[in-house]
């Protein structure tokens, strides 16, 4: 089946949030350490990455470290943000030639100092592409984000910034590490756990869930494809009826 031929370009989401799961089972169906499930896994963002940017979606958001996935085996956390600084900082020419931003959303500053300073760099050297937004979550959970957010509204109202009357959605929103991007409309997560786990949780209010049966590195852009077909099948209502969609 071609996939491909089958999406509606003209209803692509605008954004497009991912869990990607299943490198450690990945790997010891190969009888190999859990690592070796992420060092292929990074094949896979390179795919979805590559195909979101082609088809025209403008963001894109990759889950790449929890806030809960400190507590996994310490050689396993230190392989994974030297994974990540190696993989920024081979990639930021790609980035850059396929015009695409790359963003970051989490309790940065708590990363190690090698992984923030790659990050950082990367982030600034890719600041003024506009063909697609592509966040990495690092150090992310959305409870943390949702009271980080609820502080600095408070030190906001304590300081006479704002006052209470004046916080609405859109004001809370944008204290949001989110403020500048849409909510996602399709939310894929792969290996078939069917959880949200910590991600997205204000932003994914209405948003279309998606659990494929593969495991992150043998990912590929069919699934995605497939993924997008199944999207465009649905009706997302927001609360309404079938009749007043089409009224
Ligand atoms: C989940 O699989 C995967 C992660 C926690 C890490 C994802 C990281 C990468 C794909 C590599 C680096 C990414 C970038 C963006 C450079 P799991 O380990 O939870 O798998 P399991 O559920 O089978 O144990």
């Amino acid at each position: 089946m071609n996939w491909d031929s089958k999406i509606n370009k003209e209803r692509l989401p605008k954004h497009i949030a991912v869990i990607m799961d299943g490198n450690g089972r990945w790997a010891k169906l190969k009888g190999k350490p859990r690592v070796f499930g992420h060092k292929n896994g990074v094949k896979s963002v390179r795919e979805i990455s590559e195909a979101s940017a082609e088809l025209g979606i403008k963001y894109l958001t990759l889950y790449a470290f929890s806030t809960e996935n400190w507590n996994r085996p310490k050689l396993e956390v230190t392989a994974l943000m030297a994974l990540l600084v190696e993989t920024i900082r081979k990639e930021i020419s790609t980035l850059n030639k396929n015009n695409i931003r790359l963003n970051a959303i989490g309790e940065l500053s708590k990363l190690p100092g090698k992984s923030h300073k790659a990050l950082v760099e990367a982030i600034e050297g890719t600041k003024t592409n506009d063909r697609m937004t592509l966040t990495l979550a690092l150090n992310y959970s959305s409870r943390w984000e949702l009271t980080h957010a609820a502080k600095q509204l408070a030190k906001d109202v304590k300081k006479g910034l704002i006052n209470e009357e004046q916080i609405d959605e859109k004001v809370f929103n944008s204290y949001l590490s989110t403020n500048n991007i849409p909510d996602p409309e399709l939310m894929i997560r792969t290996s078939g756990e069917k959880r949200v786990s910590n991600y997205l949780l204000w932003q994914m209010a209405y948003t279309e869930f998606c659990f494929l049966d593969v495991f992150w590195p043998d990912f590929n852009r069919e699934h995605l494809y497939k993924a997008l077909v199944d999207f465009q099948s649905r009706e997302r209502r927001f609360g309404k009826t079938s009749e007043q969609l089409t009224n």
